[in-house]
């Protein structure tokens, strides 16, 4: 239902540029929370923007595009370039640290109507509006006393409940979030996770949610893909990537995670990312990987079937492919 075709982005630097994204391929599927994972400065948040076609200046797509399939018509979808046009209404966005963008001086209700007026062509009174964002606050059980108040007099916590109200509030086909719980403390991250899920579940539209941290990815998604310098490099069913991640880089991601009962110290992953102005040819992650041949770093690895509806980009597993694994 939404395509991401081999798109490559990159910020023109002007004597340089930053390929933050480069040939990520794969589909979202009806009624799933899909998951982007990987370290901080991996391309996560660019990989969003193309996505929701907030491309601007330095940001440019160099290839590839993404297509919103309209229904259940396979010829009948929006593509890069045209999605603005369905913003809200078809597809939202909660982008990072979108909790310190909402306007200050505009009262939460406003923020609705701005988001109606730009969401919908057939023209609603305000009081249809309003009747309407009530019911809705009340089904996603906030205070109505919310609407009256300013960003700045609310928590955090409640500041991006706001923003989840107000990017599902048209039912959009896609919500696309960008770390939708960083900012936050613990006790609040849940609660706004299960508010997502919750959502998800009754509108049965589909999710994005992006984050580093792979123990919100545990809880709330049903796929993850794993990017690593710019490049998906793993993609699967949640279950199965943290119970048999394949690519050397997701199984240290994983396990670098605290378990219960297991109180040792975890190691970080040792090096750090390549740079994007000029990254390795062969695979991204073979300066840092322990098992990384002399071909690694030399040919770039394809996705491969490691599983059902798993794929992964090693060499090491193109080798094995049909292996006992
Ligand atoms: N506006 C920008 N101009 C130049 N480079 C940028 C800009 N935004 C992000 N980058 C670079 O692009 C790469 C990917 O960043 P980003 O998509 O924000 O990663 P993530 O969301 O995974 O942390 C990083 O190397 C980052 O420094
Ligand atoms: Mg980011």
């Amino acid at each position: 239902m939404f395509e991401i075709n081999h798109v490559s982005a990159r910020y023109n630097m002007l004597t340089s540029f930053v390929n933050a994204v480069d040939d990520v391929n794969f589909n979202i599927e009806k009624n799933e929370i899909f998951g982007i994972a990987g370290e901080s400065g991996c391309g996560k948040s660019t990989l969003l923007k193309v996505m929701y076609d907030l491309v601007d200046y330095p940001l440019e797509i160099s290839s590839g595009s993404v297509r919103l399939y309209n229904g259940n018509s396979e010829t009948n979808y929006i593509e890069t370039g045209k999605l603005k046009e369905c913003w809200w209404k078809d597809i939202s966005y909660i982008s990072q640290g979108a909790m310190n963008v909402m306007n200050p001086i505009t009262k939460v209700e406003n923020q609705f109507f701005d988001t109606v007026r730009r969401g919908y062509h057939k023209k609603m009174t305000k009081k249809q509006i309003r009747e309407k964002v009530a019911a809705y606050m009340k089904e996603l059980e906030l205070s109505p006393d919310v609407l009256k108040a300013y960003p700045h007099q609310l928590s955090g916590g409640m500041r991006q409940r706001v923003l989840i109200a107000l990017a599902t509030f048209l039912n959009p086909r896609i919500i696309l979030a960008d770390e939708p719980t960083t900012a936050l403390d613990v006790v609040v991250q849940k609660d706004i996770l299960t508010m997502l899920m919750s959502v998800q579940k009754r509108m049965k539209n589909s999710m994005v949610i992006v984050s580093h941290d792979m123990g919100v990815h545990y809880q709330v998604t049903d796929r993850i893909g794993i990017m690593y310098a710019g490049q998906m490099i793993e993609i699967g069913p949640t279950d199965e990537i943290f119970s048999h991640p394949k690519h050397p880089y997701t199984q240290m991601l994983i396990s670098a995670l605290p378990k219960v009962g297991d109180n040792s110290q975890k190691e970080g992953i040792p090096g750090t990312p390549p740079n994007l102005k000029s990254p390795p040819i062969g695979c991204r992650f073979a300066p840092r990987c322990k098992y990384a041949a002399d071909e690694c770093r030399k040919i770039r690895p394809q996705m491969v079937p490691v599983g059902d509806k798993h794929f992964a980009a090693c060499l090491l597993l193109e080798h094995a492919k049909g292996g006992n694994e």
